[in-house]
């Protein structure tokens, strides 16, 4: 047995563990050879099984266990519901049965699809998940979000269907392009500002640029933590899980009104910049924060500034978005390192001035 680290996430009967290190992709396979499954489905990025996929199945084939591919068109276009249709045929043409397992392989969208597949199949089925991309082992792949794209929107369409045990095999991320890696790291200062400030002044001393870092591991591990912290608070975001949704209400909005010229991690670049601008000029927050954020994002190579933003599309998308959410205003802002709840006396011309800062 590969001893790995593990965070592990508390929610009772359905608690398990996040393997995270050089390594977890076989602790994670031991973890599957340990049940009872007859057959691994495992639903994969078509781009990502090229790569890593021959290496999975004759894991699992050493450990026994059968399995079945599918493979998922690469990024958001397989977040889609008749993609979804199409893989929960292919997987019931192969007598697929209640106690078989479901395995996510690939970035984000790859592993929301698989779980969402997962949680359809058989009305639930267990599943486990490789995550490959940095954003899929600090974010995506923990707490249980599934789910796929609709017509009206990004994520609107999925269920809670909690995995039995993830594995963050930092080994993967070698082969995930510099862009997709950077764009990971806004996530994972997002996740240090939210929870863990000590991280935050260990990524501003020395910040992962790319998968070599020696401290890699441990700050995906940190991460892992403060996620799982709030999710075992708060599984179905009835409160704290929102903090996690730091620097996405402006950031959501420039990544719909951008097109695809974007990644997910860039705009939340943009939008935590953003939420920090609003938290100073509403005076929640000393400005030397938003300079720190600034010098880390810049140094992550990661954009704080757009001159071609539109600033009133993207009000006028936030708006768009808000009216679907119930309840008041959703912008998440910030007191410090280590606090961001959500706001409830936004003056009115606040998320404009911000915009403005990053046209700047
Ligand atoms: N469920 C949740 O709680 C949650 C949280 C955050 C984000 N998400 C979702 O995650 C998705 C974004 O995830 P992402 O940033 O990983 O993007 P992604 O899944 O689109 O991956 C980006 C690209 O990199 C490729 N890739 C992934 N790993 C690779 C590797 N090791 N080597 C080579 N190529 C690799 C992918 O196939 C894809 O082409 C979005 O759909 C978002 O909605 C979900
Ligand atoms: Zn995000």
């Amino acid at each position: 047995m590969t001893r790995i680290p593990a965070v592990r996430v508390e929610l009772g009967e359905r608690s398990y563990d996040v393997l995270a290190g050089e390594g977890a992709a076989d602790a994670l396979l031991d973890h599957v050879a340990s049940t009872d499954a007859g057959r691994i489905a495992v639903v994969a990025a078509g781009n990502v099984f090229d790569i890593h996929g021959e290496a999975v199945i004759a894991g699992l084939d050493r450990r026994g266990k059968r399995s079945t591919v599918h493979r998922l068109p690469p990024g958001e276009q397989g977040k889609s519901l008749p993609v979804v249709g199409g893989i929960i045929d292919e997987i019931l043409s192969e007598d697929f049965e209640r106690r078989d397992l479901v395995l996510g392989l690939g970035g984000g969208a790859a592993t929301d699809v698989a779980g969402f597949v997962a949680s359809l199949l058989l009305r639930g089925v267990r599943w486990v998940v490789l995550p490959t991309s940095l954003l899929g082992q600090v974010d995506a792949a923990v707490g249980g979000k599934t789910g796929v794209n609709v017509r009206r929107g990004k994520n609107l369409v999925g269920t809670f269907h909690q995995p039995r045990a993830v594995g963050c095999d930092t080994g993967f991320l070698a082969t995930l392009p510099a862009r997709e890696f950077r764009a990971g790291m806004a996530e994972v200062v997002k996740t240090a500002w939210i929870g863990d400030p000590s991280l935050f002044e260990a990524l501003e001393r020395d910040p992962p640029k790319d998968a070599s870092h020696p401290r890699l591991p441990e700050t995906i591990r940190r991460c892992i933590a403060v996620k799982a912290d709030i999710v075992s608070q708060d599984e179905r975001e009835a409160g704290r899980r929102a903090s996690l949704n730091f620097g996405h209400t402006l950031g959501h909005a420039i990544e719909t009104e951008s097109g695809m010229s974007y990644l997910h991690g860039e705009c939340v670049s943009l939008g935590m910049v953003a939420a920090l601008h609003i938290s100073v000029e509403t005076g929640r927050c000393e400005a030397s924060l938003l300079e720190r954020l600034l010098a880390l994002l810049e140094d992550l190579g990661l954009p704080v500034r757009d001159p071609s933003l539109d600033t009133d599309a993207i009000l006028a998308r936030t708006r768009a978005d808000k009216k679907r959410r119930e309840g008041g205003d959703r912008y998440q802002l910030t007191r410090g390192l280590g606090f961001v709840s959500v706001a409830r006396d936004l003056p009115a011309g606040a998320p404009r001035a911000a915009i403005e800062f990053l046209r700047r």
